[in-house]
């Protein structure tokens, strides 16, 4: 991996322009405190962070957005002012409050994140990344997210708007994901001597403001003098991706059941792919299945004497294959009871489960004639 290979080559964009090369990292800082989002768990310039916030805040914008994630954030800390406060209360309550964020596995890890630096750590969160990595939930990017943001520890968190950032000023040839390292490396370059965690916020902000992955703001960016690939003038090539494979298609079967005006679901084992969410009972997915053999695989329930076939299947596209399923309905009597694992949820609260699109889309095809879209 070669640093100087990447540097962009500077281009005269004006005439007058024969300036020193820019101080990035100093650019970014001051664009940020003119242009910096407002969001819940900033403190507003100059105030005090709170390294609970912060850690809870990761934790909850793994795989959701900004936009999602401000109500549940302020709930939490209505409820749990302080670290101490989420260690003492029981998992139950944390997984009801978490309700809609999905990833389960995430709001146990929480929980048992909160317990542990109160048992371990008497209420403090440890301020290195090595020490942040030894709690549940807390991976390399997170621990350097919180290093960085809360602690001020010289770290960059490089998430997927940074890589757009970062591949874009250098004109980044390797496609991702064998560029991340390059790409940790290059970024690591933009933080400033102090305040860590502004610059990797900068960027942060940078990119899903201005450097969106279309059309992005150029004219707007701060740092837009010193960016190889506005100077080439392909900045939305950027991110390079490795072309996918497309995996192959797997083929299985849902089985919408309702009781009245509920419906049957069970949760996903934490590990592997929907780990943690909410499905409708289902095969195998597998390439080569067939109905009859997915139908083998329906819950046994009392009260089911036939099984109807909904015309069509549902698709859907994994990162890693295509799914395509049949969908099998039926309906039983109010005293049918849910098979071990099972439970019965009212039609009426869906949405408030975490529940995948594919399977949003499962419910919605099985229960068309009622018209319902979870
Ligand atoms: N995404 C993850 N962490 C973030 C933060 N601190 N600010 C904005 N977006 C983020």
């Amino acid at each position: 991996m070669s640093l100087s290979a990447a540097a962009p080559q500077r281009k005269k964009l004006r005439p007058s322009d024969d300036r020193e090369p820019a101080d990035r990292p100093g650019l970014l800082l001051e664009w940020y405190d003119r242009h910096r989002r407002k969001l819940p768990w900033r403190p507003l310039p100059g105030g005090k962070i709170d390294p609970y916030r912060v850690w809870l805040s990761e934790i909850m914008l793994q795989q959701t957005g900004v936009q999602t994630v401000g109500p549940y954030f302020e709930k939490f800390l209505a409820r749990w002012p302080s670290v101490a406060d989420l260690g003492r209360a029981s998992q139950d309550d944390v997984l009801r409050m978490w309700a809609g964020l999905g990833y389960y596995s995430r709001a146990r890890n929480l929980h048992a994140c909160a317990v542990a630096v109160l048992r371990d750590h008497g209420g403090a969160f440890p301020d290195t990344e090595e020490g942040l990595r030894t709690l549940p939930g807390i991976g390399p990017y997170t621990a350097s997210a919180i290093a960085a943001i809360a602690f001020g520890r010289q770290t960059m968190p490089v998430d997927g708007n940074i890589e757009r950032v970062v591949s874009r000023l250098y004109a980044v040839e390797e496609p991702l994901p064998k560029s991340k390292p390059q790409i940790q490396a290059l970024a690591t370059t933009l933080l400033a001597a102090t305040r860590a965690g502004d610059s990797a916020q900068a960027l942060m902000d940078l990119g899903s403001t201005i450097c969106t992955p279309k059309r992005p703001a150029c004219a707007l960016c701060p740092i837009n003098d010193d960016c190889a690939a506005l100077v080439r003038g392909d900045q939305e090539t950027f991110p390079r991706k490795a072309a996918k494979k497309a995996g192959e298609l797997r083929r299985g079967a849902a089985f919408v059941v309702t009781r009245g005006g509920e419906l049957l679901v069970r949760t996903r084992a934490e590990k592997g792919l929907l780990g943690g969410m909410t499905e409708v009972p289902g095969s195998d997915w597998l390439a080569g299945h067939d109905d009859k053999a997915a139908l083998k695989q329906a819950p046994e329930l009392r009260g089911v004497a036939r099984w109807h076939r909904k015309v069509g299947v549902v698709t859907h596209v994994f990162t890693h294959f295509p799914l395509e399923l049949v969908i099998y309905t039926a309906s039983v009597g109010a005293r049918s009871r849910a098979p071990d694992g099972m439970r019965w949820v009212p039609i009426a609260t869906l949405k408030d489960e975490a529940l995948p699109n594919v399977m949003r889309k499962a419910i919605a095809h099985g229960l068309e004639d009622q018209g319902v879209k979870p």
